[in-house]
């Protein structure tokens, strides 16, 4: 009954007024573009993240862990010689490393018979790996369609904890970070139609996490409330992150390496390595505030008032991320704001 009670409350809100939105504290494109991206990061340091393959060597220097690069290609030329970088055995990634919002990653499982077998379970050949790769190259999902290099990464095996969560994917976990700490937070989840990515726009599933607990708070797919995965069939609800106080620290120290005052950290969590960085943005989407029923604008406002209250630098890095949870303790409504980008 109390389930019943619950996806009524959750399936009235298919329209939500703007007046509501505002009361929401929902955070629009405009805004966020404005007094977020503009007012808050500074321009040198966008390379450094709107890169990947920058934003490896720059977390190599601060000793924060990714996923082991195997080979970057740049040339067309190169295409043809593409498995020298290839593992052994097991899987491995190929993306562009000016890409975003999943396009272009290719996620392959392993090599059977010379054919690629895709998360999906779809075999594709050498020939259209090397096409895909070409692709890539010519700039066909760079940011500003310019050349770009082709990243091959080995595959991440994910944390035994989220099996039953997704499916034939390793989920990430989005970051807010404001002026290093630690604002939102939700893990994205891979479905069959996501293809082995955890981006929301493939897909995948949003599901808010409380900034305390590392527990869910609600789910989404499409900018629709969700409550089972449909491909799994497990409840969304009582998917729990191990090792969050880990995750909450490394996505706070990313502020410290990049110097971004709002930014979107990626991370994931490997079956034998642990926590990794998978990668940064500078201009993070605003869906997270769907997948947690809340919007960004009060929880941006407490920090300010909190730094403009601060008389030396800001706390080192574990204090930013106990602040920020003492500030923001289950701040949660029933009902998700719809139609934000
Ligand atoms: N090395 C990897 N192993 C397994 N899955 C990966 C790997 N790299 C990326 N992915 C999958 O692809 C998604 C998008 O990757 P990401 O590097 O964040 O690129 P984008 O900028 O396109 O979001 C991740 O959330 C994850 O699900
Ligand atoms: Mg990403």
């Amino acid at each position: 009954m109390l389930g019943l009670f619950k996806v009524l409350g959750w399936l009235r809100v298919h329209f939500v007024s703007p007046a509501r939105l505002r009361e929401l504290g929902v955070l629009g494109l405009n805004e966020r573009n404005v007094a977020c991206i503009s007012a808050h990061n500074p321009r040198r340091s966008f390379p450094s993240v709107d890169d990947k393959l920058q934003t490896k060597l720059l977390a190599q220097d601060y000793g924060i862990a990714t996923p082991a690069l195997l080979g970057v290609i740049r040339h067309q030329a190169e295409i043809v010689r593409f498995e020298r970088h290839l593992p052994a055995g097991g899987g491995f990634v190929i993306k562009p490393a000016e890409g975003s919002g999943g396009k272009g990653i290719l996620v392959i499982q392993g090599v059977f018979d010379g054919c690629y077998l895709k998360s999906s379970g779809e075999l594709i050949s050498r020939q259209a790996v090397q096409h895909h790769l070409s692709n890539l190259i010519s700039g066909l999902y760079s940011l500003g369609g310019q050349p770009d290099a082709a990243i091959i990464e080995r595959l991440i095996q994910s944390s035994s904890d989220f099996t039953d969560f997704s499916f034939e994917g390793v989920p990430d976990i989005r970051v807010i970070v404001y002026h290093g700490y630690p604002v939102m937070a939700m893990m994205r989840l891979s479905t069959r139609a996501s293809d082995g990515k955890a981006n929301l726009h493939q897909g995948a599933i949003g599901v808010g996490i409380d900034l305390t607990l590392g527990t869910a708070i609600q789910a989404v797919q499409h900018d629709r409330p969700i409550l089972l995965h449909p491909d799994t069939g497990s409840d969304l609800h009582k998917l729990r992150i191990e090792n969050w106080q880990h995750l909450l620290e490394l996505s706070a120290r990313c502020y410290d390496m990049t110097g971004l005052g709002y930014l979107g950290a990626d991370l994931v969590v490997d079956a034998e390595l642990g926590p990794l960085l998978l990668e940064l943005n500078a201009r993070p989407g605003l869906a997270i505030q769907m997948a947690n029923g809340l919007g960004l604008k009060s929880r941006l406002k407490l920090i300010d008032q909190h730094r403009a209250k601060l008389k030396g630098p800001a706390e080192p890095y574990k204090e930013r991320v106990s602040l920020a949870q003492g500030l923001f303790t289950m701040q949660v409504c029933s009902a998700p704001p719809a139609n934000v980008e």
